[in-house]
């Protein structure tokens, strides 16, 4: 990999631009906003320690990993194991708390610190946590967890909370007993929240009795109740008051013995609680994602290496410093509000923001809005959320003072150039760095994402590889490594990093089978790459079942078996295309059992489908359009041929290729015919 040679301008910030173009460095800064040098201040830098990564990264990680984290024993292993034989580890003989690494060692220097921004859905209600307050709360949850509940280090504990303060407390707390969490998103529904805390085997569940998001409520308690129906290994649910209980409380609510309230347990103890010394390889948490097939997967996160991850990723991709407010707008319930709203911006010592609401309530100025009253430095979103507010008006982001903004992150799928130039120019005001970071659930931390102020960034291009991070694009047939420029293939890691998961809870099997075998001494991503002739990465897309809808990670095989679970139904195929606004969309196409082919039955069924999916994953799974069709395309042995489904959606109808295969094509012009004249994305 060779950069570009360009000019290197130390100061902070370079306005993210075009490789090659010769823009003007403006380096106004009216409201006098502190710019401090940034950690990394050329490629020639960079170059050098990505270098020290890849051919000494026993030195490098061990440097790194003293530098950011506080160890309660010190390691004296770095790596072992290897990705042929699925069992690496980092750090294997330290001992750390993440927890202690995120709250106490920041609160014992400033206790007065602000921790947590915490951005209510109701507007103007902005509420501040110091680190100080943090600390006393989640030592206070931890005692209810370990001498009320019983919990032992190894037990798993369900969380599935809003985008409150209670869900960053819950998931420290759990981190400093020693119990992996497992956050489950607040917009899934009883039967995913059943599936995940019954895989998870968890004794506690977490929750609220409400969620509020664009002045609706989310009755969360009464959707985990039924969750709860068929999770017996739930001994204990933890109530947090998001908004008032009526007095008296209505019977049924809370189920005696099993059932209690937040502000009933917490003040039963005292704020403090030792955190427990964890091995660097212990479980941090397990965090539930779509694969190709089957039944979401538990990914599993270690302690030492993920936090390495987190904090080095937040350190140098974001050149976040001292008293920085960082924005993610993500959820703590997917993988980037983990380790960019809660292990990685804590782990530094920095402010972090939670916000409840969703971007265009009460009007499409909230994230300005917000960014202006916390003065954030960063804010960290994903292109949909963008294209979203494109779409509302150039000029929102007009009327509130973004000065304070150094950095702009991207996440979740390519930045369309669209959406590139107006992040940088109606929000940075030319003024900030854009990164565009890629990554994944199961790799912990960013992977692939320019360094603001050296890296001179290419709309739509992640850029280039982060420390320890060793790309390689594979011939996805055969395997072989496409060597030089201008490629494009599948991307593979050749070496193992700190942050990368470790496993899949209790199906190490599937671990290896879906990331380490495909292509054996590497890990696989599931995505498409090309390197450009500067060796740039563009990621093409997943190349597997998995679809990506505004940022949330979806397999084709959930959504069919949600479909599948409706009594007409007798088969479906769902597919993902490309949407404007959401990055991808989902097409779904079913049949009918036989005796329900009638004349007028689709407007009712068609409902029906998609409050089954609704009810079975939860609404940001449900597929913007369900087509009712007489046949499937299929083999002669019986199996759907998706690829001329995805072609006819992705309007290629003219070039489907080979239908040798396909043992009925006289169906094919009726499918062409009815995507034609349903498709909402043309009207
Ligand atoms: C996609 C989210 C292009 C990719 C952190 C990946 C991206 C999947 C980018 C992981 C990006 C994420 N450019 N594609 N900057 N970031 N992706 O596990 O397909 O929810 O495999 O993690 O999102 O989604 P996940």
């Amino acid at each position: 990999m060779v950069l570009t040679s360009s000019k290197e301008d130390p100061s902070f910030p370079v306005p993210s631009r075009l490789l090659g173009a010769d823009a003007e460095v403006k380096d106004d800064n009216p409201k006098g906003y502190p710019r401090p040098t940034p950690h990394i201040t050329s490629t020639d830098e960079y170059l050098t320690l990505w270098k020290e990564s890849i051919t000494q990264p026993d030195v490098f990680w061990s440097r790194m990993a003293k530098d950011l984290l506080s160890w309660s024993k010190p390691f004296t292993q770095t790596l072992a194991g290897t990705l042929d034989e699925g069992n690496v580890r980092w750090f294997a003989d330290g001992e750390l708390n993440a927890c202690y690494n995120c709250v106490d060692r920041h609160a014992l220097e400033d206790p007065s610190r602000v921790a947590l921004i915490y951005e209510p859905d109701e507007p103007n209600a902005t509420q501040r946590i110091t680190y100080g307050e943090l600390l006393a709360d989640v030592c206070r949850l931890a005692n209810v967890l370990t001498i009320d509940y019983g919990l032992r280090r190894g037990d798993t504990v369900a969380i599935y909370l809003p985008m409150i303060p209670a869900a960053v407390i819950a998931m420290l707390a759990c981190a400093r007993i020693g119990c992996p969490h497992t956050v489950i998103f607040a917009g899934f529904s009883a039967g995913s929240v059943a599936d995940r805390i019954h895989d998870a085997r968890s004794r506690v569940l977490i929750t609220s009795n409400e969620g509020r998001r664009a002045g609706k409520v989310i009755p969360l308690k009464a959707i985990a109740d039924t969750a709860l129906e068929s999770c017996p290994t739930v001994e204990h649910v933890l109530v947090y008051e998001r908004s008032p209980v009526p007095d008296p409380l209505p019977a049924g609510v809370m189920t005696a013995g099993r059932d209690e309230f937040w502000s009933t347990a917490l003040p039963r103890h005292r704020p403090y609680c030792p955190p427990v010394p964890m091995s660097a390889e212990d479980p941090l948490f397990l965090l539930y994602t779509s694969g190709s097939t089957g039944l979401p997967k538990g990914v599993l996160h270690t302690t030492g290496g993920y936090l390495l991850g987190a904090a080095s990723t937040v350190k140098y991709v974001f050149d976040v410093h001292p008293g920085d407010r960082f924005g993610c707008t993500a959820d703590v319930g997917w993988i980037t509000g983990h380790t960019y709203i809660v292990y990685g911006p804590l782990s530094l010592g920095i402010a972090t923001t939670l916000l409840e609401s969703v971007p265009t309530y009460p009007t499409p100025a909230r994230y300005w809005q917000l960014v202006e009253e916390a003065k954030l430095t960063h804010f960290y979103t994903a292109p949909t959320a963008i294209r979203s507010l494109i779409r509302l008006g150039e000029h929102w982001p007009f009327n509130s003072d973004l000065s304070s903004l150094r950095v702009l992150g991207s996440v979740g799928e390519p930045i369309n150039p669209e959406a590139w130039y107006w992040y940088n120019d109606k929000v940075g005001r030319e003024q900030c760095a854009i990164v565009d970071t890629y990554w994944q659930t199961e790799t912990g931390s960013i992977i692939i994402s320019p360094l603001p102020g050296v890296t001179h960034t290419k709309p739509g291009s992640a850029t280039l590889p982060l420390w320890g991070i060793d790309v390689a694009v594979l011939d996805p047939q055969t395997g072989a490594e496409l060597q030089g420029r201008d490629v494009t293939g599948v991307l593979a890691i050749r070496q193992p990093w700190p942050s990368m998961a470790r496993s899949v809870w209790k199906d190490h099997a599937r671990y290896l089978s879906t990331y380490l075998k495909p292509y054996p001494s590497y890990y696989f991503t599931g995505d498409g790459v090309s390197r450009d002739r500067d060796g740039y990465y563009w990621i093409r897309g997943r190349v597997d079942d998995v679809i990506n809808v505004s940022g949330h990670r979806l397999s084709t095989s959930e959504i069919e078996a949600a479909l599948n679970q409706h009594d007409h139904v007798a088969e479906s195929a769902a597919v993902g295309t490309s949407d404007p606004v959401t990055g991808q969309c989902i097409f779904a196409f079913v049949t009918l059992k036989d005796d329900d082919v009638t004349e007028q039955p689709m407007a009712i069924e068609v409902k029906d489908l998609a409050l089954k999916v609704r009810t079975m994953i939860g609404p940001f799974a449900t597929p913007k359009c369900i087509l009712i069709v007489q046949e499937l395309p299929k083999t002669r042995s019986g199996k759907i041929v998706r690829r001329v489904l995805r072609k006819i959606v992705d309007g290629e109808a003219d070039s489907l290729g080979d239908l040798s295969t396909v043992a009925n094509p006289e169906i094919v012009p009726e499918l062409i015919k009815v995507v034609g004249v349903s498709d909402p994305r043309k009207k």
